[in-house]
């Protein structure tokens, strides 16, 4: 969806060109006051190697039943009367989960003269974390004092070598350089106190040093009036009382400067990745001589391309290639500088934000997976979506009325093109006031659903956060005063689609309450219709008016919070309001959600999908578009595609072919088209696009199985979906650059779409093994040791696609309308055994609808073959009401076929004349009429194999 209407003729001139965001909109770091001070603060303190900040030694305490260690860092301003200022940040630091540290700053108190007139708390907003943690660490967080037996970290380690270690140490030493070392587990820690760092260290190996450069920056309270006396020698007071960029010039800034800053290094380690969202590569770049990377959620329609602007979603989550983890618990406007040193084999980061304390998790693991997977246990797993969502969407800016939507759902069926979901953009309201319909294009919605549910499908339809001033839903929010308010405490009206629209505020529980009950009565649907789902697009928010295209900083949220605190988690707030309301609403029939959102903040994944945003139809947008994807993906959101192909402009066939061969593999697979570009749903296209199209959309049905199992596997270890080579190759120094080629999840599938113009040919990158043509079976084989490269044609028909010897997947392989008639269907298993003749592979089935997986009504199972001629399925998971569930929504779990790929190490694997079935002891054959075989595959037919039994078939 686009922004400023009345910016509409800057537009046109620039969509003239590529790359058409109004880049102008948005402060670069010297136009932001506080990243510009800290950048120059940081230059200085490198200069001057000086440091104001120090641990009071004496301050050091432990509170045993919590077990936090207490300390005060005082910050010293000197001065040339010889009364030096010293301001005091309170200090603690916690195991918060195995392997992971956890520090917060805060600021001592922070007190305003009553006659201020200020209208926001004074003091600094600490409460990011608990929009961010998981509820099962929010809990633990909070009920850390009234519930002693949920002790945070381990209490054990701490109480008998930690803590007394410590005292003992403090009780021997008080130089002016102490050092206090800590542990727990292999982690390890040494606080130095002056200047104030920490060590971190995996197994006394160091990882990771805080406050090296002493860039620890925490712009204390002061007036302006005092301000004078409050400025250490390296600081510039540029912009701290007022802002001078010409879009947020009316920025009142109540308590002017507040930044917090500080300098992490990753040690043994020139790769670091994550901080999302950014169109740049996957490894991040190194930003010493450019912008630094920007998290600010912001409206970035037709966004540049290769540039570290911000745009709509923010994870302020980084791990190096040595599975070092920072998270930087803050939801303000933040800056993030990096520094690649090969020479001294180290990443050097610098993090800025507006406001707020400084909360930051540490981790230290092993490797890259266990990492992803600790982040998400602390913020939260991906949400298993319903099955439905995980196939194919058709979306644009508008299907215009119910024939509309019945004409492309019957235009798909009748081209045999599958698809799950439709969905409706802004213009199926009533004059744009959501939780309305234009009731001459839709005037029964619940008809529209009930056609729709015939086959299983689904209907999308957009809800935002900005509210129509003047209708009953706008006017509740105002008698319930739950709208955000302006710094002078009156509701706020700003311009969006609408026109004068106020904004629902999800940060207060009341509103989520308001919020919740449009949904209500909006979704009141008959109880077997369960197939309307919700898009909250805008929700960064987007505003037109809005400086830098969003709301102002001084804007007031419930609590007296000022915006400029939340601004990053305010569309999470909208878009876990509105899931907790799907939910609730569906209850009744035990319904999963599916909801999509564009703005996001660590701890979406729980309960929403998202896409790239306004991107662009051309090779540059569906380049970075992989990346884009990866990134999201190794930061613990894997839910997310990007618009096919390409929302705003015509794209050229080729394009179209090319970029539904790559969006196949997004683990949210949607079109998505702009008001002004022309018709473009699948079946319109002529030959031979159309079919390429076709049977691209097809192979991800085929493939849904085998995607299924993949976002199980992310919903219980966060494990990415779309996954960076370096994940299942962590050996392979080359391989942490590369994006452009990538794996589904660790299902063996190695895929490089092709991203360019007129491209017959592409060179791939292999791992040692063997690998496997999908479409032929035909393999070949790296023997060596090193990587290798290799040509693969590429006629515009054909994705470069390969599966990884030792691997299992299973797939489907009939045309069907839409997932839900695919339930009946049987498996085809798919075998490329390696070198020694072995493969594994995983299969997760579930109802795909309900809850029911979390009571334990699924089905798991491992397949492994051995030694070339050995099939074995083992049942990891088999719901004790199989037998009622099986034939209710389980539906078919046969297997109708099982291939296994040959190699030229099994050129004499020669099918038996019958193949032998061991089940509970019992044995079964089979003539081999029902199998054949070729140079690249032996195929078993109708083996009469479930995959919720126990089995062995030797071939
Ligand atoms: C957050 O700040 C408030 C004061 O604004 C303080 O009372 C509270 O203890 C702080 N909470 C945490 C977890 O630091
Ligand atoms: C304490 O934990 C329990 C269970 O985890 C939870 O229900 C309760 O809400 C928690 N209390 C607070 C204050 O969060
Ligand atoms: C620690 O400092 C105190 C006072 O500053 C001093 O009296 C004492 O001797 C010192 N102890 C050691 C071990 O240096
Ligand atoms: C800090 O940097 C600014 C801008 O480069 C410069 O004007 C100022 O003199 C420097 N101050 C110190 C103490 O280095």
């Amino acid at each position: 969806m686009v922004l400023l209407k009345w910016l509409l003729c800057q537009l046109v001139l620039f969509t003239a060109l590529s790359h058409a965001f109004t880049d102008y909109l948005l402060k670069k770091c010297a136009q932001s006051g506080f990243c510009h001070r800290n950048r120059v603060y940081a230059e200085n303190i490198t200069k001057s190697h000086r440091s104001y900040y120090k641990l009071d030694t004496g301050s050091i305490a432990h509170d045993p039943l919590q077990n936090v260690l207490h300390a005060t860092l005082v910050k010293t301003i000197p001065r040339l009367d010889g009364d030096d200022i010293a301001i005091e940040f309170p200090f603690s630091l916690s195991f918060l989960q195995d392997h992971s540290v956890r520090f917060v700053i805060d600021e001592k108190e922070r007190t305003v003269a009553n006659n201020s007139g200020l209208s926001i708390s004074p003091q600094r907003y600490n409460k990011t974390w608990q929009y961010a943690f998981d509820e099962k660490f929010r809990n633990k967080v909070l009920n850390k004092t009234n519930s002693p037996e949920l002790h945070f970290f381990k209490q054990e380690h701490i109480a008998n070598s930690l803590w007394s270690k410590l005292s003992s140490f403090l009780s021997l030493s008080n130089s002016t350089r102490d050092i206090v070392h800590l542990q727990n587990g292999n982690i390890s820690l040494d606080i130095f106190t002056e200047p104030f760092q920490l060590k971190i260290y995996l197994q006394n190996t160091l990882k990771l040093i805080v406050n090296e450069r002493s860039f620890l920056n925490i712009e204390h309270h002061r007036t302006k009036q005092e301000n004078f006396a409050h400025i250490l020698p390296e600081e510039i007071t540029f912009n701290m009382f007022k802002d001078d960029f010409l879009y947020s010039k009316q920025d009142t800034l109540p308590l002017g400067p507040e930044s917090i800053a500080l300098d992490f290094s990753f040690v043994e380690s020139t790769d670091v990745y994550g901080i999302p969202e950014h169109a740049t590569s996957l490894r991040l770049l190194d930003t010493s001589q450019s912008e630094p990377y920007r998290l600010f959620n912001v409206d970035v329609f037709e966004y540049n391309i290769g540039t570290t602007q911000p745009m709509y979603g923010s994870i302020p989550f980084m791990f190096s290639s040595s599975a070092t983890s920072i998270f930087w618990v803050n939801a303000a406007d933040t800056w993030v500088d990096i520094k690649y040193d090969a020479q001294l084999n180290k990443t050097m980061t610098h993090w800025v934000s507006e406001n707020g304390v400084i909360d930051v998790v540490v981790s230290l693991e092993q490797d890259i997976p266990t990492i992803i997977n600790r982040f998400t246990d602390l913020t939260g797993r991906p949400f298993l979506p319903p099955i439905s969502s995980i196939g194919y969407h058709q979306c644009r800016w508008n299907y215009n009325d119910e024939m509309d939507v019945l004409s492309v759902d019957s235009q798909m069926d009748a081209h045999r093109i599958p698809y799950d979901f439709i969905w409706l953009d802004l213009e199926y309201t009533n004059d744009k006031k959501y939780f309305t319909w234009k009731s001459n294009s839709f005037p029964n919605p619940k008809r529209l659903l009930s056609k729709l549910k015939k086959l299983g499908r689904n209907l999308v339809v957009l809800i935002d956060p900005h509210l129509k001033k003047d209708y009953e839903v706008s006017d509740r929010v105002i008698s319930e005063n739950v709208a955000v308010k302006d710094h002078n405490g009156n509701n706020y009206i700003g311009h969006c689609w609408p026109g004068n629209s106020i904004w629902i505020d999800t940060m207060s529980n009341y509103g989520q309450e308001i919020w919740k009950s449009f949904f209500k009565k909006f979704m009141n649907l008959p109880v077997n219709l369960t197939n309307l789902f919700i898009w909250n697009d805008m929700n960064e928010p987007s505003i037109f008016d809005g400086p830098e295209t969003t709301a102002p900083k001084d804007l007031i949220h419930d609590n007296h919070i000022e915006e400029r605190s939340v601004h990053n988690v305010y569309g999470l707030s909208v878009h876990e309001a509105t899931y907790d309301a799907i939910k609730s609403i569906y209850s009744s029939s035990d319904k999963r959600p599916f909801l999509l959102t564009r703005a996001f903040f660590a701890g979406s994944q729980r309960t929403a999908a998202t896409w790239t945003g306004d991107n662009m139809a051309n090779w540059d947008y569906l380049k970075i578009s992989i990346p884009m994807v990866l990134s999201n993906n190794v930061a613990g959101m894997p839910f997310i595609g990007a618009d096919i192909a390409g929302f705003a402009g015509d794209p050229t066939p080729e394009l179209i072919a090319r970029w539904y061969q790559a969006g196949l593999w997004y683990p949210f697979f949607r079109a998505h088209a702009h008001i002004d570009t022309k018709r473009r749903e699948p079946y319109l296209f002529n030959e031979p696009l159309k079919s390429i199209v076709r049977d691209t959309i097809q192979l991800r049905y085929f493939l849904l199985p085998t995607l299924y199992t993949l976002f199980h596997k992310a919903s219980t270890t966060g494990f990415p979906i779309m996954s960076p080579m370096f994940i299942e190759h962590p050996e392979f120094p080359e391989l942490y650059g590369i994006d452009d080629q990538f794996y589904w999840g660790d299902s063996g599938l190695l895929v490089k779409p092709v991203t360019a113009r007129d491209q017959l040919e592409t060179e791939m990158i292999f791992p040692p093994g063997i690998f496997y043509d999908f479409a032929s079976l035909n393999s070949f084989i790296n023997d060596g040791t090193d990587l290798m490269k290799k040509n693969i044609t590429t006629p515009l028909d054909k994705i470069p696609l390969f599966i990884e010897g030792g691997h299992i997947i299973a797939m489907r392989e009939k045309y069907r309308r839409s997932s839900k008639l695919m339930k009946n269907d049987p498996y085809i298993i798919v075998i490329a055994p390696d070198a020694e003749g072995r493969a594994v592979g995983d299969l997760y089935v579930d109802d795909g609808e309900s809850f029911g997986y979390q009571r334990g009504e699924y089905v798991k199972t491992q397949l492994v073959l051995e030694n070339g001629h050995i099939l074995k399925n083992d049942p990891i998971h088999i719901p004790e009401n199989l037998v009622d569930i099986h034939s209710d929504t389980l539906r078919n779990t046969n297997i109708e076929k099982i291939i296994i790929a040959k190699n030229e190490l099994q050129q004499n694997l020669k099918l038996k004349s019958y193949v032998a079935v061991k089940q509970d002891g019992k044995e079964y054959s089979f003539p081999s009429k029902l199998s054949y075989e070729n140079d690249h595959k032996i195929v078993i037919l109708n083996p009469k194999l479930d995959i919720t039994e126990s089995w062995e078939l030797i071939i």
